[in-house]
């Protein structure tokens, strides 16, 4: 029998409330599509930190290397400063797993009301594929003459060729396998390095794929069209910062950041793959029982494609297409009343 373990983070905030339903949603996947999951829970995150001073144990990413895929809620506490928390357990993984690909699904489903008025679920449908590892997210820089008038921070981008060649490379074979339209994100007008690298290997490799269209534009005009266009936008393709930006404005044009799931993927597989929704612990509605849990089953949805249980993806996504259809069981995210738990047991009465 096929037998998957998972390695399940809650993290903080709503991660709590929306983790375990993922978690159920996997299990009922299990039973209807004959396979088993082994799942084990970390306590990690801000949590942890406040008892242990930090995001989790000195052998966290040895005790996670052996699962064949991680879900993880949120991390962030407004107790911990939000670099300490994101830098001590979420970027360790997707850098140290070089989980170079992060792929985020931006889809208006059927029955939401997106915020662009005219649009419908056939104008927004994208996925944006994110460089996961390196970019302005590399971490490189330091402060100098700190706290004084003099100060001076510098954080330095890193774009290595490999690097920007097998993030593209997967895009391009993504684009192939959707409407081969391929949208590549930078600033090269105004970095004229890093910015003109990607580029260059952009255009290298549309050679090699002379059946994907490419579309490359810059990051502020990105912004625009993605309001005005949504249509045009089939892949997208960016740094770690762009793409970390521009997929909040995916998740709204969606309808809610309740909505928006992601991947983070190592494509030759040496390391378990990482699944999240986007959002974060959001403080603001934690605890009160009422966060959207359909990033997270859709997430699990992407975590079932990438296990190779693909009928039971298909189900998952469709069941969450028609729990979002019904008025009553949104969450007020969506404009409904829902509670975490009624909107989580509609998909899986869907699912049985
Ligand atoms: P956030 O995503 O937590 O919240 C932004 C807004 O969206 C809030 O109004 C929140 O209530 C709403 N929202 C988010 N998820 C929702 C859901 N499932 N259902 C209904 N409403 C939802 O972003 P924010 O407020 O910037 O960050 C809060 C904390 O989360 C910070 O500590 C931040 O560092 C952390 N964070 C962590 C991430 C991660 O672990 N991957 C990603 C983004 C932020
Ligand atoms: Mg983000």
């Amino acid at each position: 029998m096929r037998n998957y373990r998972v390695a399940v983070i809650p993290g903080d905030g709503i991660g709590q409330e929306v983790v375990p339903e993922g978690v159920r949603v996997l299990e009922a996947c299990a039973r209807r599509f004959g396979f088993q999951v082994h799942t084990e829970e970390f306590p990690w995150g801000c949590g942890y930190y406040l008892q242990h001073g930090r995001m989790m144990p000195p052998d966290g990413l040895d005790r996670l290397r052996g699962f064949d895929a991680i879900l993880l809620g949120a991390v962030g506490d407004p107790r911990v400063p939000d670099h300490v928390s994101l830098w001590g357990l979420l970027l360790q993984i997707r850098k140290r797993f070089d989980l170079y690909v992060n792929l985020r699904p931006v889809r208006l489903l059927e029955g939401v009301r997106g915020p662009l008025s005219g649009r419908g679920p056939g104008d927004v449908d994208m996925v944006f594929v994110r460089e996961n590892t390196e970019g302005e997210y590399a971490g490189v820089g330091g402060r100098v003459a700190e706290g004084t008038a003099e100060e001076v921070a510098l954080q330095t981008s890193v774009y290595t060729r490999r690097g920007t060649e097998r993030v593209l490379r997967y895009a391009f074979e993504l684009a192939r396998r959707r409407r081969r339209r391929l949208a590549s994100v930078t600033k090269s007008n105004a970095l004229q390095y890093t910015a003109v690298l990607w580029d260059e290997v952009t255009e290298a490799l549309s050679r090699e794929y002379p059946d994907v269209e490419v579309w490359k534009l810059h990051v502020d005009a990105a912004a625009y069209h993605l309001v005005l266009n949504p249509q045009r936008f089939d892949v997208v393709v960016g740094s770690n910062l762009y793409a970390d930006i521009l997929t909040d404005l995916g998740a709204a044009l969606q309808g809610s950041l309740g909505l928006a799931a992601s991947a983070n993927l190592d494509p030759s597989r040496r390391s378990p793959a990482l699944f999240e929704p986007v959002h974060g612990s959001a403080p603001d509605i934690a605890g009160k029982g009422i966060a959207n849990p359909l990033a997270t089953i859709w997430s699990v949805s992407l975590m079932l494609d990438y296990l190779g249980e693909e009928e039971a993806a298909a189900a998952v996504l469709e069941a969450v297409q028609a729990v979002v259809r019904d008025p009553r069981l949104r969450t007020p995210d969506l404009g409904g009343s829902a509670t975490t738990q009624q909107t989580a047991a509609a998909v899986l009465e869907v699912l049985r």
